[in-house]
């Protein structure tokens, strides 16, 4: 088959074949290299997104392509029936990484399976000792199935979706005083993101975490982190829990773990991996491609001087973006995860820079959000920041 498409038939194609779930940007890519894409007119375009925290090595990284090659080679699928040796593997890395105490893995394939995973997982913990409730924050995200809808703390996704998933209510994020109320000795699992993402880019106060912590020891709850957007290295470290010392007792993983292929994970304490055979599965979940390719891009990843070098470049694009600027309101974030804040409308941003080669995405209504492949480099950086700059000054000092 040919893929010769231009922008115009992609449009057609897309309002005649595709359900209308995304407001598509006006562009077709067709290929990537490194940190940059291009499109189907060989238009560069500099990717400050990475597929949303996907791309975490940018692309066509040798070593994803030779996992993939190699891979495909020998064996992509089996079903979960039986052992195949790279799930093996990165179960072992991932529990190690982790900390997490007698740490087990399920495999999935997005972050809302994660997600749905882990709240069955609640849901059962909580089973024989009548804990019934599950606790997430107002503003964050989950995911958009049923279970990781009813879990995202935002009523603009849930309305119209109505009866969710019973008995998940929501806390303020990082209010330690709402979490002494609303954490009970009938819950079973509080749900946090280290860094609220889709929420505006959010930090989690370490004194939060803390106090989350405490109280979940103290009530028997399980503290899940959802690490979908802030996991594999995104924030400098390899789990963002780690910028706080702070151990859950359930992590979720997916997005940059794959290295663009849709991989998930869940891991959890000994004591929380409650799972029993025929209670939960997935039939692609961690099949040997995915897992394969995965090993590869965290092998990478979890290097020390890696991870070193990623808190490095945020501390430069930090230092960048925060000058003084007539729209900008705020710049905040965690490692190479940054929300900036305007007084402006995010998107209209982003339709500019994307115009002047440059890609990057939001959270919210005003905020930027910019998710750079973690192996960006410092020329790159400069670059992009120019980019976003010369964006912004197409809307003069609205207000
Ligand atoms: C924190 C968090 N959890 C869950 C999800 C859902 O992941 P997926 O789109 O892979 O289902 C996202 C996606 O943005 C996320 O940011």
């Amino acid at each position: 088959m040919n893929f010769k498409m231009n922008l115009n038939e992609a449009k057609n194609y897309a309002t005649t074949y595709l359900m209308s779930t995304y407001s598509q940007l006006p562009v077709l890519f067709v290929r990537g290299e490194g940190s940059y894409l291009y499109d189907n007119e060989g238009k560069e375009y500099l990717d400050f997104f990475s597929g949303i925290a996907v791309n975490n090595l940018g692309y066509c990284h040798e070593k994803i392509i030779e996992a993939i090659t190699t891979q495909a080679h020998n064996l992509l699928h089996v079903s979960n029936l039986y052992y195949t040796e790279p799930m093996l593997k990165l179960a072992k890395f991932l529990v190690e990484q982790s900390g997490l105490r007698g740490g087990k893995v399920f495999f999935c394939n997005s972050g809302t399976e994660a997600n749905e995973a882990a709240l069955k997982l609640a849901r059962l913990y909580g089973f024989d000792k009548n804990k019934t409730k599950i606790v997430s924050a107002l503003n964050s995200f989950h995911g958009r199935t049923m279970g990781g809808l009813s879990l995202t703390g935002q009523r603009k996704y849930q309305e119209k979706f109505y009866p969710l998933v019973p008995e998940i209510t929501y806390t303020v994020f990082n209010d330690p005083k709402a979490l002494e109320h609303d954490l009970t000795d009938d819950t079973a699992a509080l749900f946090l993101e280290c860094v609220q993402g889709e929420g505006g880019v959010r930090p989690a106060l370490e004194e939060y975490l803390k106090k989350a912590r405490e109280i979940c020891n103290q009530k028997d709850i399980l503290l899940v982190f959802d690490e979908v957007q802030t996991g594999v290295g995104r924030t400098g470290e390899f789990f963002a829990y780690k910028n706080y010392a702070i151990l859950p007792d359930v992590v979720t993983l997916a997005k940059g773990l794959g290295g663009g292929l849709p991989l998930g994970a869940v891991i959890a304490t000994d004591q929380a991996a409650v799972f029993n055979p025929g209670q939960h599965a997935s039939t692609f979940g961690g099949n040997p491609l995915t897992t394969r390719v995965a090993l590869a891009v965290t092998e990478i990843i979890s290097q020390p001087e890696f991870l070193k070098t990623v808190k490095n470049q945020a501390v430069l694009l930090q230092k960048l973006l925060n000058k003084p600027h007539p729209l900008i309101k705020e710049v905040r974030g965690l490692g190479l995860m940054l929300g900036v804040e305007l007084i402006i409308p995010a998107s209209e941003v982003v339709k500019k820079a994307l115009n002047l080669g440059l890609i990057i995405g939001t959270a919210g209504e005003n905020v930027i959000r910019l998710l750079p492949p973690l192996n960006i480099t410092e020329q790159e950086i400069l670059k992009g920041v120019e980019l976003f700059y010369k964006s912004l000054s197409c809307f003069g000092e609205k207000r």
